[in-house]
């Protein structure tokens, strides 16, 4: 297995490109299955997650074509779904990605039945789809669940209804959001998460022909429609991807541009930061990250929905809190056992004191490199930050994680200055 090989303590100086959101292409790409037309999608990042995506939904029937013309080809993705010739999602593309459950309110709108395995448990906790279940049932679908699958049938269509979720879930808003646009009537989503890639996908649907209102609020009406037809839409920047940048500069108290991102999408983080003594400010293309100071200052940090912190971020910013003035309380409210990091940022000599749901951060001079493991996403990339802040040489096992949802990141950091490689396997 490949690892990532950090010698730390350099301050990263430059531009660093941000690319388009993993959560947002996610589910656009599965807008797809909505149509017969030719879906457009640009900005699509190059991840181990994309091309998971792209596999089921070639199993689904759906042409996926990476590529096909201009300068910037390679982020363009064109899914065609004239024929769906298989409504079930097997178990073992299921199980490599959670986001995969969302085909199963599309699959039901068009086809009326869709097999849809289980994603069963992940790293950071049990992470249900009881309310993907219980707003299709609203909407009318028989839902059973039979040998690991989620079986749901609607012979006669969808009907609009209105859903109050229980709590808010990305996830299950999208898979209803996309599920009611081809339902019969109306349909009101109520407690809706409002995040900024549900927003995305809101503005894509209604680019394909779909009635919605509300966007960007807690409250979705979708007036169905009984058809959608094709669009070209651009995905918005990748807001973790810009949040993992700007803590990765405030560690090694360097001064970098993020290209390609906006501020508003990480206004939270931006906010939370100025306390802790890091500017992040908008620039013409994008954004600037510097501290005020030359030492940071401990800050208490809450995951929320959006617009909250994000937990997407609560490692990185984890990271940053170990070399910070004083202590930081981060409290996780979202995930249940996403504290995966904090051992191994203790192997670097980071004092973190977990007592449930929060982590007491006392911040220490500096850090010290240790060979690591990743065990999530998020987990693995705050290794990378607290390494490139670190003295001596960081090795990251399990880089795998890494390509999930971070496109070229030893090539985005090493031209900052970053001393970072990845050792392939067998190296
Ligand atoms: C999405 C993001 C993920 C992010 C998360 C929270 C994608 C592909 N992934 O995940 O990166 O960390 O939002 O911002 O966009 N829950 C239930 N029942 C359900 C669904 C969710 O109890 O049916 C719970 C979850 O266990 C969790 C919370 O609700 O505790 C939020 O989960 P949700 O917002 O659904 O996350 P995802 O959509 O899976």
């Amino acid at each position: 297995m490949d690892k990532i090989c950090i010698k730390g303590g350099v301050p990263l100086e430059g531009v660093i490109p941000i690319g388009g959101a993993k959560n947002a292409a996610l589910p656009l790409m599965v807008a797809s299955l909505l149509t017969s037309e030719t879906l457009t999608l640009m900005n699509v990042p190059v991840l181990a997650d994309i091309a998971t995506m792209a596999n089921l939904l070639v199993q689904h029937g759906v042409s996926v074509i990476r590529g096909a013309e201009g300068a910037d080809s390679g982020h363009v993705v064109e899914l065609s779904a004239r024929h769906i010739t298989s409504s079930t999602a097997p178990y073992d593309l299921v199980r490599k990605m959670r986001a995969s459950v969302l085909v199963l309110g599309p699959l039901v709108a068009r086809c009326g039945r869709a097999r849809v395995s289980l994603p069963g448990g992940c790293a950071i906790g049990p992470r249900p789809v009881d309310l993907h279940i219980k707003g299709l049932q609203r909407l009318g679908a028989e839902v059973e669940l039979r040998e690991g699958y989620i079986d749901a049938r609607a012979p006669k269509g969808l009907r609009g209804a209105e859903i109050a979720f229980p709590a808010v879930s990305v996830g299950a808003t999208e898979n209803l959001l996309m599920a009611a646009s081809l339902a019969e009537g109306e349909t009101q989503l109520i407690n809706a998460a409002r995040e900024p890639e549900i927003t995305d996908l809101a503005e894509c649907l209604v680019a394909m022909g779909a009635r919605i209102d509300g966007i960007g609020t807690d409250r979705l009406s979708i007036l169905g429609v009984p058809r959608l037809h094709g669009a070209t839409h651009s995905v918005i920047p990748d807001r973790i991807e810009t949040g993992t940048y700007i803590m990765a500069a405030a560690a090694t108290n360097g001064e970098v541009r993020l290209t390609g991102t906006r501020l508003d999408l990480v206004a939270a983080v931006a906010r939370i930061l100025e306390g802790a003594g890091v500017e992040v400010a908008a620039a013409a293309d994008g954004l600037t990250v510097r501290r005020y100071a030359e030492r940071l200052e401990g800050v208490d940090v809450m995951t929320e929905p959006y617009p909250g912190f994000p937990t997407d971020l609560q490692a990185q910013i984890m990271a940053l809190m170990t070399i910070a003035d004083g202590a930081s309380m981060i409290t996780e409210t979202i995930f249940e056992n996403r504290f995966m990091h904090v051992p191994e940022l203790a192997r670097m000599g980071a004092n973190i004191n977990v007592h449930g749901a929060s982590a007491l951060v006392r911040g220490v001079p500096r850090l010290m490199g240790a060979p690591v493991m990743a065990t999530d996403l998020r987990a693995s990339v705050s290794l990378v930050v607290a390494g490139l802040a670190a003295a001596g040489e960081t090795v990251i096992n399990r880089v795998y994680h890494l390509d999930r949802g971070y496109e070229r990141l030893e090539e985005k950091l090493a031209g900052c200055n970053a001393r970072i490689e990845r050792l392939r396997d067998g190296a």
